[in-house]
């Protein structure tokens, strides 16, 4: 089954002086629990791209249908629902709040849906749980300045699939991290994927990252062509 579909992009940037077409009438289709790379050049139009698929930004043309729902269709409070309940998303600078714990990073989407960020022991359980599964429990009340970057992403992680989205999107994850930890956070993707079959896209630039994924997809002029 396809979970997402992205037909006929078109988005474009304007400054005072010109205009950037960055996204050209692209075309996309994730089938539930694949794993797709998304490379391409710097400037390239990924980082854009992810967050037209992401209802981050509205796209000048074409639609998005996450799970069949149009994502541009619906007003700006159900896209942000759709945003953080159906989609899980993973940065290279991992966007942590420096403030909070580990773990209490890891129930934001959780605190953000029953708009209450008191955790209940049943929060604390699935917190617990998720840091498990990204092999940090041990790290729980730290705060991001006391953590690695390898570490750093693997709570962005946990707290990406906290509500068990079915789609992740992530850009570029590894790209921050040196190649031995980049590479042990990719391992860590492709095992949850696994797991918990969520479909993962991912922009990078790293070769490394996109042999592990079951497609890679290259961005050029502004399309997706086969990798
Ligand atoms: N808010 C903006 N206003 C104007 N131009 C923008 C804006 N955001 C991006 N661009 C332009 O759009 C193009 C694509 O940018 P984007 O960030 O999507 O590239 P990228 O492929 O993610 O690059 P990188 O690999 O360096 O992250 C670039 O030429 C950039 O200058
Ligand atoms: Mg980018």
């Amino acid at each position: 089954m396809i979970i997402l579909k992205a037909e006929q992009i078109y988005k474009s940037y304007t400054d005072t002086r010109r205009r950037v077409e960055v996204i050209k009438g692209l075309d996309l289709e994730v089938a539930e629990g694949e794993t797709v790379a998304i490379v391409g050049p710097s400037g390239a139009g990924k980082s854009t791209l992810l967050h037209v698929l992401g209802g981050i930004d509205v796209p000048d043309k074409g639609r998005v249908f996450l799970e069949g729902k149009d994502l541009y269709q619906m007003n700006d409070r159900d896209r942000s629902g759709v945003r953080n309940r159906d989609i899980g998303f993973v940065f290279q600078f991992y966007h942590l709040l420096p403030e909070l714990s580990a773990i209490d990073n890891v129930l934001l989407p959780v605190f953000i849906k029953k708009n209450d960020s008191r955790r209940t022991p049943e929060m604390l359980e699935a917190g617990v749980a998720a840091l498990k599964d990204v092999g940090l429990v041990n790290r729980m009340e730290h705060k991001p300045y006391q953590l690695s970057g390898g570490e750093q992403q693997r709570v962005a992680i946990a707290r990406a699939l906290m509500n068990r989205p079915r789609l992740v999107l992530c850009d570029e994850p590894t790209g921050n991290l040196d190649s031995a930890t980049g590479g042990s956070i990719i391992e860590l993707l492709m095992a949850l994927n696994k797991k918990m079959g969520q479909a993962f896209v991912i922009v990078t630039h790293d070769e490394a990252v996109a042999v592990r994924c079951r497609k890679a997809i290259h961005m050029r002029d502004g399309v997706l062509v086969a990798g």
